[in-house]
């Protein structure tokens, strides 16, 4: 199996944590479907953490906690694909999950076939409570061959938050995404302290295998498991669109029965999605201009597919910023003879030709999105 762009969703944790079952996540699928999340390209329904019964059964296997599930995880997998989308699973590597579940060391390989036989397409897969004397390197594979050979495609989610410089050797384990930074919440703070820490991870990023920078709290407003403080909109705009630009799959954590319209036109963007969604699934670089702090102001940029590029301006800092990016510095220039016409994707406006330069006005925690194409001067 082969992944070729990041994969979009939707997962419990974020919002729910233990708090889950049948119902929640048969509305979570029926709200997929209605507010176009679907239709936008959001495809995995994931159940993270806190599914199963305390122990396995006499067969070895894991089972489904009959209280929270009582259909069990077949039906409810079939429920998730009769709208038009695809399941998702949580187990670990250790003898326990992150939460204190069973988890699959030592079970990897009748893990896998359960997942299967219920019709899971995706499994995220954590990295808590191993045997000191076993590594994640070698315990990620076990369960990357245990699926590679469990007779169905399942996408393999790798969540061990870049421990052991997984960079390393993640994609020796067959995950087609893993997990380069710790765990998210809903703070400002947060968004920021997991985009600085991707940076240089950005150039293992690529076809087949993604650097996740975690769950989405846009729209989570401080509520729920990992809820915090909150973040403003501005805040939950410039989130998205740097895990977009920066190439992470994009997996909401939001209660989506409840969005608002801001939020939907967020997560919705087409033209925002098609960035993430690019098929070249190119590295974005920074722009080496400026000032010492990357935090301070930088533009990053990515060359898409066809030949347009992608300029995304983030201003991290507390105080307005005036950036300008002079072309010369991404391959055009006056010598060129070309320019570029602008488009602001968050404004929906188009800024006409620029031949020198591009200068954007940004408010604090605030970004600006470009999308350029290369023209005549
Ligand atoms: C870890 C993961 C989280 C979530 C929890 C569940 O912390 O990084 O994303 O899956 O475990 O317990």
């Amino acid at each position: 199996m082969i992944v070729k762009t990041p994969p979009l969703g939707w997962n419990s944790w974020n919002t729910f944590g233990s708090n889950i079952n049948e119902q929640l996540i048969r509305e979570m699928a029926d709200a997929m479907v209605e507010t176009g999340l679907r239709d936008a390209g959001y495809e995995y329904l994931v159940i993270d953490d806190c599914w199963s019964l305390r122990e396995r059964n006499e067969k070895d296997e894991l089972v489904a906690d009959p209280e929270k599930f009582p259909s069990g995880m077949k039906a409810v997998a079939d429920y998730v694909h009769s709208k038009g989308l695809k399941f998702g699973m949580y187990s670990c590597n250790g003898t326990l999950t992150c939460a204190g579940y069973p988890s699959s060391f030592d079970h990897e390989f009748i893990d896998a076939k359960t997942f299967a036989d219920w019709g899971v397409d995706f499994l995220k897969y954590d990295n808590c409570n191993r045997p000191l004397s076993y590594s994640g390197r070698l315990l990620y594979k076990r369960m990357g061959l245990a699926l590679a050979n469990c007779g169905r495609d399942i996408l393999f989610s790798a969540c061990n938050w870049g421990a052991e410089e997984s960079q390393n050797w993640i994609k020796e384990t067959g995950a087609h995404m893993w997990r380069s930074t710790g765990d998210i919440n809903d703070s400002w703070a947060s968004i920021k302290d997991i985009a600085e820490k991707q940076v240089r991870l950005l150039p293992t990023n690529g076809q087949g295998c993604f650097n996740d920078m975690d769950m989405l709290v846009v729209g989570m407003g401080g509520k729920g498991n990992v809820g915090m403080g909150g973040c403003t909109l501005e805040e939950y705009r410039t989130h998205f669109s740097v895990w977009a630009l920066f190439g992470s799959p994009l997996m909401i954590g939001c209660d989506i029965r409840n969005m608002s319209q801001e939020i939907k036109d967020i997560l919705m963007n087409k033209e925002i999605l098609a960035i993430n969604q690019d098929p070249a699934c190119r590295q974005p670089f920074a722009v080496p201009m400026i000032q010492e702090d990357w935090f301070a102001w930088k533009a990053w940029v990515r060359y898409l597919e066809g030949g347009d590029i992608a300029v995304g301006f983030f201003n991290f800092g507390d105080t307005p910023l005036y950036p300008t990016l002079a072309l010369t510095e991404i391959g055009l220039g006056r010598v060129s003879g070309k320019a570029l016409r602008v488009r602001d994707i968050w404004a929906d406006k188009d800024l006409g030709v620029r031949k020198d330069h591009l200068s954007v006005y940004m408010e604090p925690h605030c970004c600006v999105m470009l999308r350029c194409s290369v023209v005549d001067a």
